[in-house]
């Protein structure tokens, strides 16, 4: 289960929330005493005393099966080895019960010094900071063979680097069995509050998460239009059983691609949110005309950190001011245009092998040659909305406190005025606010004739 399905699950009821935290409470608590165990036993062990046990292998874990609490889910997405396990919680333990690591400070009593086969770095705190070493040696003292399995555990392409899990702190030479263990923050937080922290906007990370309040009842589009939507969901509900279940994955390509195209305000934005929510996946919008223009030479590096998060987290990447991609694959002229040549070509290539989906929102579609075209898995027409959508966007559109003033037809005011949902909306802002100005709410034909004349001449338009 990812991070996003986590906060659905943690927003989908206060009384759920609390108990899936008890169950936590209870799992992690399980989960040291099986870790205290196996501390016991390999101490024990090495130091030749008595013991149940004769490999610390052998000191089951907890089963977690039944439950739903956010550290259960993790194991159960994950399902770690023996080994890696060990490696979790011996992370994990300093920030959640450090006094279990007490035991490394014992002493060599021979050279009077401290045990260099246990690692571990002293903090000035007073704790013990588990390193690789310390690690190696809860595992296998001096197995050889336990010891490298422990190295492949850090290896960029392992699941612990690739899904941000557990890393070897970043020392000046390369990863090194001597540095401590660094559980992600993020993987921390989950597995200690049920939350996931969400990264903020940039320079660094020129993402921006996107929410709506609203429902699939309230978007209104044209059928041929909410028809090609509804695909993109089928894919997100099951595209991860046709790849793996069905084995599909080495025929098709990873990841979905869709271009949604047609004029301002009429519903793009609003379908990524609405997708999102739908199947319990954040979404980021990144704004690729900003990128473009602002960012340049540093922004491969910082996009790259968002495709990077985004296909660990399962986010969907909404790319809005697609427009900023077309046009400029032609001759460049300036330096900028190399620059922006040279981001051009990268994004593409990181939008054509995302593996997770990815959502492009332009106003134009002029612009958008076959070959680009052919990059998608679809590509859909946003209209503006026909007389009678607009006629359901209106109906919808107010609020159920507000009254209309009965020389109101808004039968006749859809067929009238060519408005998209985006005016529409402003509209029943405009006279909706006017309403409750003069004090009775009741919205009257006037005001409203006045906000669809405002609309009109934002758009450079007459009515
Ligand atoms: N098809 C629609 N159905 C219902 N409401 C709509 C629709 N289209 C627009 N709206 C309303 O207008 C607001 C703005 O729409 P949205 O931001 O999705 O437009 P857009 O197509 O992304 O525009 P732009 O091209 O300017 O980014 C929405 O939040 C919603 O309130
Ligand atoms: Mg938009």
């Amino acid at each position: 289960m990812d991070t996003s399905s986590l906060d659905e699950l943690t927003a989908a009821g206060g009384m759920d929330m609390t108990n899936r935290l008890q169950q936590n409470a209870v799992d992690l608590q399980r989960e040291l005493d099986w870790f205290a165990r196996v501390l016991d036993t390999r101490f024990k062990l090495y130091f030749g005393q008595e013991c149940e046990y004769s490999s610390v292998f052998d000191v089951t874990p907890p089963l977690l099966d039944d439950s739903e609490s956010p550290y259960a889910e993790f194991v159960k997405q994950f399902g770690p080895s023996f080994a890696e396990r060990v490696a979790l919680v011996l992370s994990l333990v300093p920030h959640v019960k450090p006094k279990l690591l007490d035991i490394f400070f014992t002493r060599n009593n021979t050279f009077d010094r401290r045990f260099t086969e246990f690692g571990g770095l002293h903090e000035a705190t007073g704790e013990f900071l588990p390193t690789g070493e310390t690690l190696v040696f809860v595992l296998a003292a001096d197995d050889l063979q336990t010891r490298f399995e422990t190295f492949q555990m850090f290896e960029a392409a392992h699941y612990f680097a690739t899904h941000n899990i557990l890393r070897l702190e970043e020392q000046s030479d390369s990863a090194s069995l001597k540095a401590p263990l660094r559980i992600s923050e993020d993987l921390l937080l989950r597995i200690t509050t049920g939350q996931s922290k969400r990264p903020n906007f940039s320079a660094n990370f020129p993402a921006r998460f996107i929410e709506t309040p609203l429902t699939w009842d309230d978007l209104v589009l044209h059928p041929g239009t909410r028809r090609q939507v509804g695909e993109i969901e089928t894919w997100l509900q099951h595209g991860d059983t046709l790849l793996n279940e069905w084995g599909m994955a080495g025929k098709l390509r990873p990841g979905y691609r869709s271009l949604f195209y047609g004029p301002p305000g009429t519903g793009k934005t609003m379908t990524a949110c609405l997708l999102g929510k739908a199947t319990n996946r954040d979404v980021y919008r990144v704004d690729l005309s900003m990128v473009i223009s602002k960012y340049i030479g540093e922004t491969e590096k910082n996009l790259g950190k968002v495709f990077d998060q985004a296909q660990r987290k399962d986010w969907i990447l909404f790319f809005d001011e697609a427009d900023a991609l077309f046009g400029k694959r032609t001759e460049t002229q300036s330096s900028h245009d190399r620059f922006a040549n040279q981001e051009v070509a990268f994004l593409l290539q990181r939008i054509e092998v995302f593996d997770g989906i990815a959502i492009l929102a332009s106003n134009q579609k002029e612009n958008i040659d076959q070959a680009f075209a052919r990059r998608f898995e679809s590509v859909i027409h946003f209209p503006l909305p026909r007389p009678q959508e607009r006629l359901l966007l209106w109906q919808q559109g107010f609020s159920p406190s507000a009254k209309l003033s009965e020389d109101i037809d808004l039968q006749a005011i859809a067929e009238e005025f060519a408005l998209s949902g985006g005016s529409i909306m402003n509209v029943i802002r405009y006279a909706s606010l006017e309403s409750l100005k003069n004090g009775d709410g009741v919205v009257s034909k006037q005001d409203l004739l006045n906000g669809i004349r405002q609309e009109f001449h934002k758009e450079g338009r007459l009515p």
